[in-house]
């Protein structure tokens, strides 16, 4: 596709460039940046120009991004390797009716989303209580979109939270679940089994552990559970009482589901006002990406900057840096909603990916990182796009001078990535400090910085339920224009399957029921050695 090639020859003619050169032109900043809502998005320190914008609208445009968003909003199965529509955007656009196979789907939408706002609210008021009274914790067991997504918003939204504490068990060591479980009281804990499937292992073992936890001092520990998932016959097998399964359908995808159900926990946590108001935030950003001019459109600018980088300037990585350590659980919930979306090597029609796939999605909350790993980013041989994002004020106004620190560093890190820091400049920095000769050049170019290394940021006022419902739906849309580009299926995870089915068959070759026979020789091994350090 000569776009494409177009592309490739683009970065190629532009990678001597110095991205601080293209601020000599008029308005670089102005140009390169887009408003909407509370977000600005600054795409300016990039080597993106304005021809190499138009080139990547146009090839949004020629892989019919629009048709294809259109097609997920009305409820095509576009996720055509399960046969299932896409509709996550349906949990945080409760007025708009949707239909699949001819059948709205909205009324039930409405009545689990009434029936969540009901228990979250008896639960919050006391109305619906433990044994021991008053709910005083919420135990949510999950795992992958079952867990991130409401573990991290419930982190997020910290200075909303006015409901009962929320813990959350994801992994099968059972450290996870002994030690949250450690300092609770069965009797005032509320449990919510959170599973599209109502099958992962992981959580199935974690919910009888935990029953078996609460039948200790619990007479009914059923009545203490709750349950979310699209198998109302498997929450009933496990004994949950339909009152308190809370369903929704196949066409939401486990990392783009904390919308509805899987969301619970955080209801309960910051009330229905604040989880309503983190849905309107999200549903703004849909209407925008729906709306928007690709030019203009926010989630479209993202994804191009990220095909920019991973395709055409073949940056293998991508790091998210918040600034913001409520948000420390975003890059964990990024890795799984782009690495499991675009983490794939087919495209849609069965053939090889002929360009990379999607990129490793890595990070931390600033200014943490940068005492951790921005050395390499900075000095290191491999250049890492990064995407900075910070609120201009936090929530905790007596410490607003730490907020400006916060923020400068911030703002200084994209500056420095930039603009480096030449061997002229390190030579004379060195110079005044008593350097010379031989001495002098070496000591100076261990401080030498290349610069010219591309980030985004995003900025935005304070960050609240809506604000922080934006922020996510902007990178689930980012993800979905990135996967249409790219030609892949970004709603299916065919790829986590082979582990798991050889982890089954793995048990009980460490339990020494099976012999393990045709493992190969580094396994049997390992099998080996686990079994006599355990005796
Ligand atoms: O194994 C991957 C996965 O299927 C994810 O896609 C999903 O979010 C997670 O496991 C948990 O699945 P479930 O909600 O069905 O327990």
């Amino acid at each position: 596709m000569t776009i494409w090639q177009d592309l490739l020859d683009k970065a190629q003619s532009v990678q001597s460039r110095r991205i601080g050169e293209l601020f000599e032109k008029d308005n670089r900043a102005g140009g390169f940046s887009r408003e909407t809502g509370p977000f600005l998005f600054d795409f300016s320190k990039t080597n993106i120009d304005a021809e190499t914008l138009d080139l990547l609208v146009k090839l949004a445009e020629v892989k019919d991004v629009a048709a294809r968003a259109e097609a997920m909003f009305t409820g095509e199965k576009i996720n055509d390797t399960e046969g299932r529509a896409v509709l996550h955007t349906a949990l945080r656009n409760l007025d708009t009716d949707v239909f699949v196979d001819g059948e709205n789907v909205m009324p039930e939408v409405r009545a689990t989303y009434a029936r969540m706002e009901a228990f979250a609210r008896d639960v919050r008021e006391g109305k619906f209580t433990g044994q021991g009274g008053k709910i005083s914790d919420v135990v949510n067991i999950g795992i992958g979109g079952s867990d991130l997504g409401p573990a991290m918003a419930t982190l997020a939204l910290a200075p909303y939270h006015d409901g009962p504490r929320c813990h959350f068990v994801s992994n099968v060591d059972g450290a996870h679940i002994h030690d949250t479980l450690a300092g609770l009281n069965p009797e005032t804990t509320l449990v919510i089994v959170a599973s599209k499937t109502f099958t992962t292992i992981e959580t199935m073992t974690n919910a009888e552990t935990a029953k078996r936890w609460m039948a200790e001092k619990v007479s009914d520990p059923a009545q203490q559970f709750a349950a979310l998932s699209t198998s109302a016959e498997k929450t009933a097998a496990f004994g949950i009482d339909q009152a308190r399964v809370f369903g929704f359908a196949d066409w939401v995808g486990g990392r783009y589901s904390m919308w509805g159900p899987i969301g619970l926990s955080l209801m309960i946590a910051i009330g229905s006002e604040g989880f309503a108001g983190f849905l309107k935030g999200a549903a703004t950003m849909d209407a925008h990406f729906r709306d928007a001019e690709f030019k203009d459109n926010l989630p479209v600018l993202l994804a191009l900057v990220g095909i920019w980088h991973n395709q055409f300037c073949d940056y293998a990585t991508r790091a998210v840096l918040p600034y913001d350590q409520r948000l420390a659980r975003l890059p964990a919930y990024l890795q799984q909603l782009e690495m499991e979306s675009n983490g794939k090597r087919v495209s849609m029609d069965g053939k090889d990916l002929p360009y990379n796939s999607g990129p490793v999605v890595w990070g931390e909350p600033g200014t943490n990182g940068q005492h951790a790993f921005y050395q390499l980013i900075h000095q290191g041989t491999r250049v890492i796009p990064c995407e900075f994002m910070v609120a201009a004020e936090g929530h905790e106004p007596d410490l607003a001078h730490q907020h400006t620190l916060l923020v400068a560093n911030c703002l200084a890190q994209s500056e420095a990535l930039m603009r480096g820091r030449s061997l002229a400049e390190a030579t004379e920095i060195m110079r005044k400090k008593g350097f010379e000769g031989d001495e002098l050049d070496r000591q100076a170019r261990h401080r030498v910085f290349p610069g010219s290394r591309p980030s985004t940021t995003l900025l935005y006022p304070k960050l609240t339920p809506e604000v922080f419902g934006g922020i996510v739906a902007l990178y689930e849309h980012r993800v979905f224009v990135e996967g249409v580009i790219l030609g892949i299926n970004s709603f299916d995870q065919w790829g986590v399957e082979l582990g798991k089915e050889l982890a089954l068959a793995l048990a009980p070759v460490l339990k020494g029921e099976d012999a393990g026979e045709g493992k190969d020789g580094s396994t049997r091994q390992l099998v080996a050695r686990v079994q006599s350090l355990r005796g």
